[in-house]
């Protein structure tokens, strides 16, 4: 095995890469993310999601071929995320991988979207992958579909030890800038209005309930405050929207602020009783969209600081969806001769 194809279509971002098994290293990465095409209805709408992704696949999976400076004849095997996710979306990558790996007679594996992400922290910025992380570790993903930590043995073999109990923290930022009237996603400008006043708790927000040495998140009942919170101060009408003339730039600020600062509260706190309960796990490594942001990068780097722990934050262009995460956990998935047949399907 030299070459693996990773296809990822399981929401609103197109994915193609190619892992180069001898070289341990990513040598294709290419991306459509349908943003533009979601933001006027703020979030992500499941039938125009899957019809882009059907209008993309080839381009993009043609685009990876030509940046490895290969054809498919060269690929030995495709690695494809078959859930969880929009059904719609899902289909179209893993029946666009079936139908190469029936007509020319390649090796398929259908990868599971959130082993991506827990792996995607073991590559590095130039795609190579970094050898120095150690098991185990605590992986903690967050993005705008999920919020959760995994305890992580070796390559492919994890476990799950908590996650969030309702809304996924994206979730959080997304609404949170949807009633600020800032558009989506949100997470991004979310941070830029918070970097604006020097990240202060101006707010107080309430920081999920937790009991002791249980991991759990929690973000609806602190959507939910701030939405109250903002039509207290006549800046938001649950019926008619924003209020701009009440809602200004700096209260904006401000809400932004006292949201990343309580989010980044919630987990720090929630690292700790990950490291109380499994004080064998030498570092922590941050992944999804939401590691992004590059405050709450800055205070889990200090909580990992405070607790002797390595923190590991994946490269942001492996944080959002994409290919390369999906060619990597195809690459050990190969090596271990765990391969898929052509009744793959869907998982959830
Ligand atoms: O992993 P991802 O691209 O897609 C999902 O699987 O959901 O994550 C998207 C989420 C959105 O909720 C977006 O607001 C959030 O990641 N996000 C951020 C930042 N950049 C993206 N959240 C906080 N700060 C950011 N800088
Ligand atoms: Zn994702």
């Amino acid at each position: 095995m030299s070459l693996i194809l990773g296809i990822e279509t399981s929401c609103d971002e197109t994915g193609a890469a190619v892992f180069d098994t001898a070289a341990q290293k990513i040598v294709a990465h290419a991306l459509f993310s349908q943003i533009e095409l979601h933001k006027i209805y703020g979030g992500v709408v499941p039938e125009i999601a899957s019809r882009s992704q059907l209008e993309k696949i080839d381009l993009i999976v043609q685009h990876a071929l030509t940046q490895a400076n290969c054809s498919i004849n060269d690929i030995d095997a495709l690695a494809v995320t078959n859930g969880p996710g929009l059904v719609g979306s899902l289909l179209v990558g893993l029946c666009f991988a079936k139908g190469i790996a029936w007509s020319l007679n390649k090796k398929i594996i259908g990868i599971d979207h959130l082993e991506g992400h827990i792996f995607s922290s073991l590559l590095l910025q130039d795609g190579s992958v970094n050898n120095t992380v150690p098991f185990p570790f605590i992986s903690l993903s967050a993005s705008g579909g999920h919020t959760m930590m995994h305890l992580v043995h070796g390559l492919g073999q994890y476990e799950l030890i908590g996650q969030t109990l309702d809304d996924a923290a994206g979730e959080a930022f997304d609404k949170v800038a949807k009633v600020l009237g800032l558009g989506y996603p949100g997470g991004a400008a979310i941070e830029r209005l918070a970097a604006a006043v020097g990240f202060q708790d101006f707010f107080a927000y309430p920081r999920t309930k937790t009991v002791a040495n249980k991991i759990a998140f929690s973000f609806s009942g602190l959507k939910t405050a701030v939405l109250y919170d903002l039509v207290k101060r006549g800046a938001y009408d649950l019926t008619a929207g924003p209020n701009v003339a009440a809602l200004t730039s700096e209260l904006q600020q401000q809400v932004a602020s006292s949201l990343l600062v309580c989010i980044g509260d919630i987990f720090a706190k929630q690292v700790k009783i990950a490291f109380k309960r499994y004080p064998q796990a030498k570092a922590l490594t941050f992944a999804g969209g939401v590691a992004c942001n590059n405050y709450l990068r800055a205070q889990l780097n200090d909580t990992c600081i405070r607790l002797g722990k390595k923190f590991i934050p994946t490269p942001p262009q492996f944080c959002t969806d994409n290919g390369a995460m999906i060619a990597f956990v195809g690459s050990y998935r190969a090596a271990q001769g765990l391969f898929s047949d052509l009744s793959v399907d869907v998982t959830r």
